[in-house]
Protein backbone atom coordinates (compact mmCIF):
# COMPACT_ATOMS: atom_id res chain seq x y z
CA UNK A 1 0.00 0.00 0.00
CA UNK A 2 1.11 3.74 -0.95
CA UNK A 3 -0.07 6.20 1.91
CA UNK A 4 -0.42 9.55 0.88
CA UNK A 5 -0.23 12.28 3.99
CA UNK A 6 -2.29 15.84 2.86
CA UNK A 7 -2.27 17.70 6.39
CA UNK A 8 -4.09 20.87 4.78
CA UNK A 9 -7.13 19.22 2.39
CA UNK A 10 -8.97 21.58 1.03
CA UNK A 11 -12.68 22.18 -0.68
CA UNK A 12 -11.21 23.19 -4.28
CA UNK A 13 -13.64 25.81 -5.95
CA UNK A 14 -13.45 27.48 -9.18
CA UNK A 15 -14.98 30.08 -10.33
CA UNK A 16 -15.29 31.47 -13.98
CA UNK A 17 -15.92 34.92 -14.68
CA UNK A 18 -15.55 36.97 -18.42
CA UNK A 19 -13.53 39.80 -16.64
CA UNK A 20 -11.57 39.77 -13.68
CA UNK A 21 -11.50 43.45 -12.66
CA UNK A 22 -10.53 44.67 -9.38
CA UNK A 23 -12.65 46.60 -6.69
CA UNK A 24 -15.92 45.68 -8.83
CA UNK A 25 -18.61 42.58 -8.65
CA UNK A 26 -18.59 39.83 -10.81
CA UNK A 27 -21.01 37.35 -12.27
CA UNK A 28 -20.00 33.96 -12.11
CA UNK A 29 -20.30 31.83 -15.40
CA UNK A 30 -19.30 28.78 -13.80
CA UNK A 31 -18.68 27.20 -10.26
CA UNK A 32 -16.90 23.58 -9.70
CA UNK A 33 -15.90 22.47 -6.43
CA UNK A 34 -13.71 19.64 -6.22
CA UNK A 35 -12.40 17.91 -2.98
CA UNK A 36 -8.37 18.93 -3.32
CA UNK A 37 -5.05 18.70 -1.54
CA UNK A 38 -2.02 17.56 -3.25
CA UNK A 39 -2.07 13.75 -1.59
CA UNK A 40 -5.60 13.61 -2.26
CA UNK A 41 -4.00 13.97 -6.36
CA UNK A 42 -1.25 11.89 -5.92
CA UNK A 43 -3.88 9.31 -4.68
CA UNK A 44 -6.09 9.98 -7.32
CA UNK A 45 -3.76 9.18 -9.91
CA UNK A 46 -1.95 5.92 -8.19
CA UNK A 47 -5.51 4.44 -8.26
CA UNK A 48 -5.61 5.40 -11.54
CA UNK A 49 -2.61 3.68 -12.39
CA UNK A 50 -3.96 0.71 -10.52
CA UNK A 51 -2.42 1.25 -7.22
CA UNK A 52 -3.58 0.08 -3.53
CA UNK A 53 -3.33 3.48 -2.01
CA UNK A 54 -4.69 4.89 1.33
CA UNK A 55 -5.27 8.65 1.98
CA UNK A 56 -4.39 10.21 5.92
CA UNK A 57 -4.53 13.24 7.09
CA UNK A 58 -5.85 15.98 9.09
CA UNK A 59 -9.63 16.84 8.60
CA UNK A 60 -13.17 15.07 7.51
CA UNK A 61 -13.71 14.31 4.18
CA UNK A 62 -16.10 12.31 2.08
CA UNK A 63 -13.84 11.04 0.24
CA UNK A 64 -14.21 8.52 -3.09
CA UNK A 65 -10.94 6.86 -2.11
CA UNK A 66 -9.75 4.45 0.71
CA UNK A 67 -8.93 6.90 3.28
CA UNK A 68 -8.36 7.17 7.08
CA UNK A 69 -8.07 10.63 8.42
CA UNK A 70 -8.20 12.42 11.98
CA UNK A 71 -10.88 15.04 11.95
CA UNK A 72 -9.93 18.27 13.27
CA UNK A 73 -12.42 20.99 15.20
CA UNK A 74 -11.69 23.94 12.71
CA UNK A 75 -13.36 22.43 9.63
CA UNK A 76 -11.95 22.09 5.94
CA UNK A 77 -10.38 25.01 4.58
CA UNK A 78 -11.47 26.36 0.91
CA UNK A 79 -9.39 27.31 -1.99
CA UNK A 80 -10.75 29.42 -4.50
CA UNK A 81 -9.62 30.07 -8.06
CA UNK A 82 -10.99 32.67 -10.32
CA UNK A 83 -10.28 31.93 -13.91
CA UNK A 84 -11.16 35.00 -16.04
CA UNK A 85 -12.20 33.82 -19.91
CA UNK A 86 -11.00 37.39 -21.48
CA UNK A 87 -7.30 36.65 -20.75
CA UNK A 88 -7.20 32.87 -19.37
CA UNK A 89 -5.41 34.53 -16.23
CA UNK A 90 -6.25 32.10 -12.63
CA UNK A 91 -5.96 34.13 -9.66
CA UNK A 92 -5.97 32.41 -6.57
CA UNK A 93 -7.19 32.71 -2.78
CA UNK A 94 -6.02 30.41 -0.20
CA UNK A 95 -7.36 29.83 3.14
CA UNK A 96 -4.69 28.80 5.74
CA UNK A 97 -6.61 26.32 6.99
CA UNK A 98 -7.82 25.45 10.17
CA UNK A 99 -6.12 25.98 13.66
CA UNK A 100 -4.82 22.33 15.08
CA UNK A 101 -4.49 22.24 18.57
CA UNK A 102 -1.77 20.00 19.98
CA UNK A 103 -4.15 17.22 20.82
CA UNK A 104 -5.83 16.67 17.76
CA UNK A 105 -2.01 16.51 15.80
CA UNK A 106 -1.10 13.81 19.02
CA UNK A 107 -3.83 12.14 17.87
CA UNK A 108 -3.00 11.69 14.66
CA UNK A 109 0.62 11.27 14.87
CA UNK A 110 -0.43 7.99 16.74
CA UNK A 111 -2.65 7.23 13.81
CA UNK A 112 0.05 8.09 11.41
CA UNK A 113 2.73 5.63 12.98
CA UNK A 114 0.25 2.64 13.05
CA UNK A 115 -1.31 3.31 8.85
CA UNK A 116 3.24 4.06 7.45
CA UNK A 117 4.29 0.78 9.32
CA UNK A 118 1.69 -1.06 6.81
CA UNK A 119 2.78 0.82 3.98
CA UNK A 120 5.62 0.38 0.86
CA UNK A 121 6.02 4.09 0.43
CA UNK A 122 4.79 7.00 2.25
CA UNK A 123 4.08 10.52 0.35
CA UNK A 124 3.89 13.99 2.37
CA UNK A 125 2.74 16.28 -0.01
CA UNK A 126 1.34 20.01 0.07
CA UNK A 127 1.15 22.70 3.20
CA UNK A 128 0.45 22.46 6.51
CA UNK A 129 -2.22 24.30 9.01
CA UNK A 130 -2.00 26.22 11.76
CA UNK A 131 -0.92 25.03 14.92
CA UNK A 132 0.91 22.10 13.55
CA UNK A 133 4.33 22.04 14.94
CA UNK A 134 6.72 23.80 12.15
CA UNK A 135 8.70 20.50 12.50
CA UNK A 136 5.73 18.45 11.52
CA UNK A 137 7.25 16.56 8.38
CA UNK A 138 10.34 16.17 10.11
CA UNK A 139 8.53 14.30 12.72
CA UNK A 140 6.66 12.02 10.40
CA UNK A 141 9.54 11.03 8.36
CA UNK A 142 11.49 10.19 11.41
CA UNK A 143 8.45 7.92 12.76
CA UNK A 144 8.70 5.98 9.26
CA UNK A 145 10.61 3.08 8.45
CA UNK A 146 9.38 2.71 4.41
CA UNK A 147 10.51 4.94 1.94
CA UNK A 148 9.48 8.58 1.85
CA UNK A 149 8.78 11.43 -0.77
CA UNK A 150 8.51 14.89 0.21
CA UNK A 151 6.92 17.27 -1.77
CA UNK A 152 6.35 20.86 0.12
CA UNK A 153 7.47 24.43 0.03
CA UNK A 154 8.86 26.91 2.36
CA UNK A 155 9.24 26.36 6.09
CA UNK A 156 7.75 22.55 6.64
CA UNK A 157 9.61 22.00 3.67
CA UNK A 158 13.15 22.94 4.97
CA UNK A 159 12.08 21.28 8.23
CA UNK A 160 11.68 18.37 6.62
CA UNK A 161 15.03 17.71 5.11
CA UNK A 162 16.98 16.87 8.93
CA UNK A 163 15.04 13.78 8.55
CA UNK A 164 16.35 12.48 5.85
CA UNK A 165 13.30 11.73 3.22
CA UNK A 166 14.66 9.49 0.82
CA UNK A 167 13.07 11.50 -2.44
CA UNK A 168 12.26 15.51 -2.48
CA UNK A 169 10.59 16.81 -5.26
CA UNK A 170 10.31 20.48 -5.97
CA UNK A 171 9.49 22.10 -9.17
CA UNK A 172 12.11 25.13 -10.62
CA UNK A 173 10.12 27.71 -8.29
CA UNK A 174 10.90 25.56 -4.96
CA UNK A 175 14.45 24.65 -6.01
CA UNK A 176 14.96 28.48 -5.79
CA UNK A 177 13.20 29.70 -3.12
CA UNK A 178 14.36 26.35 -0.80
CA UNK A 179 18.35 27.42 -1.74
CA UNK A 180 18.62 30.55 -3.33
CA UNK A 181 20.54 29.02 -6.29
CA UNK A 182 18.63 29.52 -9.68
CA UNK A 183 21.28 26.55 -11.39
CA UNK A 184 19.11 23.34 -10.84
CA UNK A 185 22.16 21.07 -10.67
CA UNK A 186 23.61 23.13 -7.55
CA UNK A 187 20.78 23.92 -5.55
CA UNK A 188 20.12 19.96 -5.88
CA UNK A 189 23.13 19.24 -4.31
CA UNK A 190 22.19 22.13 -0.86
CA UNK A 191 19.25 20.19 -0.89
CA UNK A 192 21.19 16.89 -0.80
CA UNK A 193 23.43 18.20 1.56
CA UNK A 194 20.44 19.63 3.80
CA UNK A 195 19.26 15.56 4.49
CA UNK A 196 17.47 14.97 1.16
CA UNK A 197 18.48 11.46 0.11
CA UNK A 198 17.37 11.83 -3.96
CA UNK A 199 16.55 15.21 -5.46
CA UNK A 200 14.10 14.88 -8.23
CA UNK A 201 13.47 18.59 -9.75
CA UNK A 202 10.42 19.14 -12.05
CA UNK A 203 10.93 21.69 -14.63
CA UNK A 204 7.87 22.15 -16.45
CA UNK A 205 7.81 21.28 -19.83
CA UNK A 206 11.82 20.61 -19.58
CA UNK A 207 11.33 17.43 -17.43
CA UNK A 208 12.97 15.58 -14.79
CA UNK A 209 16.45 16.44 -13.30
CA UNK A 210 17.26 13.53 -10.90
CA UNK A 211 20.30 13.80 -8.22
CA UNK A 212 20.76 10.82 -6.65
CA UNK A 213 23.63 8.63 -4.31
CA UNK A 214 23.76 6.20 -8.32
CA UNK A 215 23.81 9.48 -10.39
CA UNK A 216 22.23 12.13 -12.27
CA UNK A 217 19.64 11.99 -15.08
CA UNK A 218 17.84 14.64 -17.11
CA UNK A 219 13.99 12.98 -18.68
CA UNK A 220 12.60 15.51 -21.05
CA UNK A 221 9.12 14.35 -22.57
CA UNK A 222 9.49 14.22 -26.44
CA UNK A 223 7.47 17.72 -27.01
CA UNK A 224 5.41 20.54 -24.63
CA UNK A 225 1.99 19.41 -24.63
CA UNK A 226 -0.58 21.80 -23.90
CA UNK A 227 -3.23 21.85 -21.36
CA UNK A 228 -3.89 22.05 -17.59
CA UNK A 229 -0.05 21.80 -15.69
CA UNK A 230 -1.72 21.86 -12.50
CA UNK A 231 -1.43 18.72 -10.79
CA UNK A 232 1.31 17.56 -12.61
CA UNK A 233 3.71 17.74 -10.18
CA UNK A 234 1.76 15.36 -8.28
CA UNK A 235 1.37 13.12 -11.05
CA UNK A 236 4.78 12.80 -11.16
CA UNK A 237 5.14 12.05 -7.43
CA UNK A 238 2.69 9.27 -8.15
CA UNK A 239 4.76 7.77 -10.14
CA UNK A 240 7.78 8.35 -7.84
CA UNK A 241 6.24 5.99 -5.36
CA UNK A 242 5.14 3.40 -7.42
CA UNK A 243 8.19 3.18 -9.19
CA UNK A 244 10.06 3.14 -5.33
CA UNK A 245 7.42 0.59 -4.32
CA UNK A 246 8.68 -1.45 -7.91
CA UNK A 247 11.87 -1.04 -6.83
CA UNK A 248 12.92 0.05 -10.39
CA UNK A 249 16.11 1.74 -11.25
CA UNK A 250 16.31 5.32 -11.59
CA UNK A 251 16.29 5.61 -15.34
CA UNK A 252 13.00 4.26 -15.70
CA UNK A 253 11.71 5.20 -12.65
CA UNK A 254 12.13 8.58 -14.12
CA UNK A 255 10.77 7.90 -18.19
CA UNK A 256 7.86 6.76 -15.91
CA UNK A 257 7.30 9.65 -14.11
CA UNK A 258 7.60 12.07 -17.55
CA UNK A 259 4.99 10.14 -19.10
CA UNK A 260 2.35 9.72 -15.92
CA UNK A 261 3.03 13.78 -15.49
CA UNK A 262 2.43 14.66 -19.65
CA UNK A 263 -0.78 12.79 -19.28
CA UNK A 264 -1.69 14.83 -16.55
CA UNK A 265 -0.85 17.95 -18.30
CA UNK A 266 -3.64 16.78 -21.18
CA UNK A 267 -6.24 15.63 -18.93
CA UNK A 268 -8.35 18.52 -17.54
CA UNK A 269 -8.65 18.37 -14.16
CA UNK A 270 -5.48 17.89 -11.24
CA UNK A 271 -5.50 14.96 -10.19
CA UNK A 272 -5.99 12.81 -13.28
CA UNK A 273 -4.22 11.59 -16.20
CA UNK A 274 -5.14 10.61 -19.58
CA UNK A 275 -4.19 6.82 -19.95
CA UNK A 276 -3.92 6.71 -23.92
CA UNK A 277 -1.04 9.62 -23.57
CA UNK A 278 0.40 7.61 -20.74
CA UNK A 279 0.36 4.74 -22.95
CA UNK A 280 1.74 6.63 -26.05
CA UNK A 281 4.85 8.15 -24.27
CA UNK A 282 5.95 4.58 -22.21
CA UNK A 283 5.69 3.30 -26.04
CA UNK A 284 7.70 6.30 -27.05
CA UNK A 285 10.84 5.81 -24.69
CA UNK A 286 10.84 2.00 -25.33
CA UNK A 287 11.85 3.40 -29.00
N1 LIG B 1 3.64 21.27 -20.88
C1 LIG B 1 4.11 20.08 -20.49
N2 LIG B 1 4.28 19.09 -21.40
C2 LIG B 1 4.75 17.88 -21.01
N3 LIG B 1 5.06 17.57 -19.75
C3 LIG B 1 4.93 18.52 -18.82
C4 LIG B 1 4.44 19.82 -19.13
N4 LIG B 1 4.37 20.55 -17.97
C5 LIG B 1 4.80 19.72 -17.00
N5 LIG B 1 5.14 18.51 -17.49
C6 LIG B 1 5.64 17.35 -16.75
O1 LIG B 1 5.15 17.41 -15.43
C7 LIG B 1 6.22 17.48 -14.50
C8 LIG B 1 5.80 18.31 -13.31
O2 LIG B 1 5.49 19.62 -13.73
P1 LIG B 1 5.86 20.92 -12.89
O3 LIG B 1 7.33 21.04 -12.81
O4 LIG B 1 5.08 22.03 -13.49
O5 LIG B 1 5.27 20.50 -11.45
P2 LIG B 1 4.68 21.35 -10.23
O6 LIG B 1 4.96 22.81 -10.42
O7 LIG B 1 5.17 20.71 -8.99
O8 LIG B 1 3.11 21.07 -10.39
P3 LIG B 1 1.93 20.98 -9.27
O9 LIG B 1 2.54 21.31 -7.93
O10 LIG B 1 0.89 21.94 -9.73
O11 LIG B 1 1.42 19.58 -9.32
C9 LIG B 1 7.39 18.03 -15.31
O12 LIG B 1 8.63 17.64 -14.76
C10 LIG B 1 7.16 17.40 -16.67
O13 LIG B 1 7.68 16.06 -16.70
MG1 LIG C 1 4.29 20.86 -7.08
Amino acid sequence: MILAVTLNPAVDITYRVSHLERGRSHRVEFVRERLGGKGINVARVLRALGREVLVTGLGALDLDIPHALTPVAGGLRRTVTIVSTEDGSATGLNEPGPVVTAAEWGRFLARYRELASRAAVVVLSGSVPPGVPADAYCQLIRATTASTILDSSGAPFLAGLPARPDVVKPNADELVSATGSPAPERAAGALRAAGAGAVVASLGSAGLLAVTDAGTWRVAPPEALRGNPTGAGDACVAAIAAGLADGLGWPELLREAVAVSAAAVVAPVAGEIDLSTYEELRAHADR
